[in-house]
């Protein structure tokens, strides 16, 4: 199976690299944004033409939430126009996508953990596009699934994991948002499922309307939870305190509550997954393992 990984340099990219290994029945196609823009039609077509690809997992995105706001026609054109040209592509090769949305999609408004058919309303331009690429899959006849995930982090890339270690180095204090709750997800966690399902007994031959997840690890923190655990694992002397999301403006409003419920894929799959502090663990020592 040839398996095309778009933006592959970001942090789901990255972390789907270092399992080469494990997946030996795979062949990989790795791509970074200037040998395969996703939203260049003509270099899309070119590499369909070189290469049989089987299936696409696209780790291409915009994903500069607060940016966007600016920008809304970059993050449409890479987050909506650039998923469009992949199915576009897989569909005259009879391949297969696995897309990655967010937890974004909803408005926080909830009470209890969201499923895949919850009433979605974006409250920011970012999720708004991320809404966008969902419908170009899950409308299209090819063959996918569109995988929502929350608080994703990694070894690779910036993220909230390499920003807390830093600042904790830095400072004696921060202040960090309790009032939005969600499940931070290791992308290593993420990327694996993504290759289970790939290599699944249950191959992926349903029509992609009904083919939407949710997955991001176990349990549930805010962002001072979150932050809490990474000052403790990384063994750093910082004193975190609570704040209020209005303590801590943003260009971007963020749900409130993204708690992802994820019984689909773990029933559809048969997949376990771990809880966030096991794999926020993994993580703190693949980062101290590469320094
Ligand atoms: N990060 C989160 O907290 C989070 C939460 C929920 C869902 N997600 C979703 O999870 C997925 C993976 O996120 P991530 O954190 O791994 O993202 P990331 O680290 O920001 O990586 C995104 C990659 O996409 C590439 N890219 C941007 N525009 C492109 C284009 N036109 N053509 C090809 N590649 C392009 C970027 O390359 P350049 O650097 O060269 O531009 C970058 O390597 C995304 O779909 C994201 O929306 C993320």
């Amino acid at each position: 199976m040839n398996i095309l990984v778009t933006g592959s340099n970001g942090q789901l990219g990255s972390e789907i690299r270092d399992l080469i290994p494990l997946y030996s029945n795979c062949n990989f196609l790795f791509t970074n944004s200037s040998e395969l823009d996703i939203c260049n039609n003509v270099q899309i077509e070119t590499y369909f033409q070189d290469k049989a690809v089987d299936v696409v997992i696209n780790c291409a995105a915009y994903t500069a939430v607060d940016a966007a706001e600016k920008d809304a026609l970059a993050a449409e054109k890479v987050n909506s126009e650039g998923v469009l040209n992949l199915v576009n592509a897989l569909n005259k090769v009879d391949g297969k996508l696995i897309h990655i949305s967010t937890d974004y999609v909803f408005d926080g408004y909830h009470y209890l953990p969201y499923q895949e058919l919850n009433e979605v309303n974006p409250i920011g331009v970012y999720g708004n596009t991320k809404r966008s690429g969902e419908l170009e899959v899950l409308n299209s006849d090819i063959d996918g699934v569109v995988i929502r995930t929350s608080w994703l982090y990694s070894a690779y890339g910036n993220n909230f994991v390499k920003t807390m270690l830093r600042l904790g180095n830095e400072r004696e204090e921060l202040g960090v948002i309790y009032d939005q709750v969600g499940t931070p997800t290791n992308a290593s966690d993420l990327a694996r499922t993504c290759l289970d399902i790939l290599t699944c007994k249950k191959q992926l031959n349903i029509n992609a309307k009904g083919n939407l997840y949710h997955f991001s690890n176990e349990g549930v923190a805010s962002w001072y939870d979150f932050a809490i655990a990474i000052m403790d694992l990384g063994r750093l002397d910082c004193h975190v305190k609570p704040i209020e999301t209005k303590d801590y403006p943003t260009p971007a409003k963020r749900p409130h509550f993204s708690i992802l419920n994820k019984s689909k894929i773990k029933n559809d799959f048969e997949i376990e997954i771990p809880y966030w502090r096991d794999s926020l663990v993994k993580c703190i020592a693949k980062i101290k393992n590469t320094k």
